[in-house]
């Protein structure tokens, strides 16, 4: 029946408004040989010495692609409206082009089935960050060709389960993984090239664009979207350097890919601050570059307090800015200030901040949240949003009692999704909810040690255990489920 909160939580909602986990296929599948899966570039850049924390890999990660079906009956008992998952590009292309693995599709096929039989809408993304390794060996996201590759990848997928899923997503947070992957060295593949990232960041663009058009060509009543990291950027201080730096920042991490696929146009102060060849557009991008997107896809953790210039430049460890700054002093290949000649300054994780923290040092700022679904609508209209990952992670284990206890994870969803219901009010469009994540699982650099999820997940024994947070949100949905006329379950 679930309680009085829930009840008044789902009221809140229209009741087509889906519910929904997420997670992505490198960080839960494991079996990343099996069934002739090709190697990723994150198999290569876990074997890096220190490039994980205490050495962890995702060989087995939460073992999903072996227990898929017990984890399509966890889902199902939460009674989410929406499961947002990925789709493993190696799986389906071992070298990332030529003709589909029979057998890596039939995995996806067998997942999409167990969750439209369970009423819940499938949500699939087609690149969360793990690029096949013999792709990265001929240039990676730097090299024009991928976009091809990754549009043949989309119509590959999309003749298979085209029938069976509507909603799509592309891409899974541009900005994190070119300026991570490619700029900061942080993530897969671990470059650290002002130039890669640059050109890369246009091949992920065009990848969109022709992606896109691939998935259409196929399916044209597919409802194809992609997923941004979009945070709210502050000023430190009201005085003008500061308010600049901060039309900057708001510029690369908001709009770096959405403005080009909106409008057609990079962000002109980002455009300002570089040499445009370095972007290696080619004639008739400006052209292709803009697509229609059925939707927009939004991850929110936090928000941005940016100033201008400071000696005590702090770790930036999601930020371009401090690299590009370095690239200056050692007259690296471009002058890449902003506007007004100064270095970036951005506070977030790790800086003055109001808000307690997350164990990866986030500040909790739901306000934040809000204020990106404004922006949106007034940026792009009443475009469909999809709020795709929102959550936390903290240092948790179970009690005696084997329960996690995790009230810090309730707080945190619940002042999250009461600003989702402000900013519908104002006017955003927002058809789901998807808390980050169904389960504990492998967060990248961080590994396993922070635990994002709503069940708490025993690595040694693959044993899932409902957090408190789970069953908080398990009564919203099902709440949701229950309204009145509720139009909620996929596929009812
Ligand atoms: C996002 C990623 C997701 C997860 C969360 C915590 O940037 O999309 O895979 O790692 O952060």
């Amino acid at each position: 029946m679930g309680t009085r909160e829930a009840w008044d939580i789902a009221a809140r909602f229209p009741s087509s408004f889906l519910w929904g986990v997420a997670t992505s296929a490198y960080q839960i599948e494991g079996a990343l040989n099996a069934d002739g899966r090709g190697r990723s570039i994150w198999e290569s850049f876990c074997e890096r010495p220190g490039a994980i924390d205490r050495g962890d890999d995702a060989s087995v990660a939460c073992d999903h692609y072996h227990r898929y079906r017990d984890d399509i009956a966890l889902i199902r008992d939460l009674g989410v409206g929406s499961y947002r998952f990925s789709i493993a590009w190696p799986r389906i292309q071992p070298t990332g082009q030529g003709a589909a693995n029979r057998a890596g599709l039939a995995f996806y096929e067998r997942l999409v089935d167990g969750l439209l039989e369970a009423g819940i809408r499938p949500f699939p993304t087609l690149y969360h960050w793990d690029l096949p390794q013999a792709l990265e060996d001929t240039g990676g996201w730097a090299a024009r060709d991928t976009a091809a590759r990754f549009a043949d990848y989309t119509a590959l997928v999309m003749q298979v389960l085209g029938d069976r899923v509507d909603h799509w997503a592309l891409f899974n947070e541009p900005f994190i993984f070119t300026s991570r992957g490619y700029l900061l060295g942080r993530y897969a593949p671990g470059r650290r090239s002002l130039p890669d990232f640059l050109r890369a960041v246009h091949v992920v663009t065009m990848a969109h664009a022709d992606g896109f058009r691939a998935a259409k060509a196929v399916r044209p009543s597919a409802q194809v979207g992609s997923v941004f990291a979009m945070a709210p950027c502050e000023p430190a201080t009201d005085c003008d350097d500061d308010r600049a730096a901060t039309a900057y920042a708001d510029a690369v991490f908001n709009r770096l890919f959405t403005a080009p696929l909106f409008t057609g146009r990079y962000p002109q102060p980002f455009l300002d601050s570089i040499p445009l060849k370095a972007l290696a557009m080619r004639p008739g991008d400006t052209e292709r570059m803009r697509v229609p997107l059925d939707f927009l896809g939004v991850n929110t953790y936090y928000r941005l307090v940016v100033s201008s210039g400071g000696d005590n430049r702090p770790d930036l460890p999601y930020f371009l800015f401090d690299v590009l700054s370095d690239q200056r002093t050692t007259g690296g290949h471009a002058d890449f200030s902003a506007p007004g000649g100064n270095i970036l300054r951005i506070e977030n994780a790790f800086g003055r901040s109001e808000g307690k923290r997350t164990a990866m040092g986030w500040e909790i700022w739901p306000r934040a949240l809000h204020d990106v679904l404004l922006s949106i609508t007034r940026d792009y209209g009443a475009i469909p949003i999809e709020i795709c990952e929102s959550g936390c992670a903290f240092d948790e284990s179970p009690g005696t009692d084997g329960v996690v206890h995790d009230q810090g994870r309730i707080a945190y969803h619940r002042a999250h999704i009461a600003a989702v219901a402000e900013a519908m009010q104002g006017g955003a469009n927002v058809r789901s909810y998807h808390a980050w994540s169904l389960y504990d699982n492998f967060e990248w650099a961080s590994g396993y040690r922070p635990r994002f999820g709503l069940a708490h997940v025993d690595f040694a024994t693959q044993r899932r255990t409902l957090k408190d947070s789970a069953h908080w949100y398990r009564d919203i949905c099902r709440a949701a489920r229950g309204n009145v006329g509720a139009a909620v379950g996929y596929g009812d």
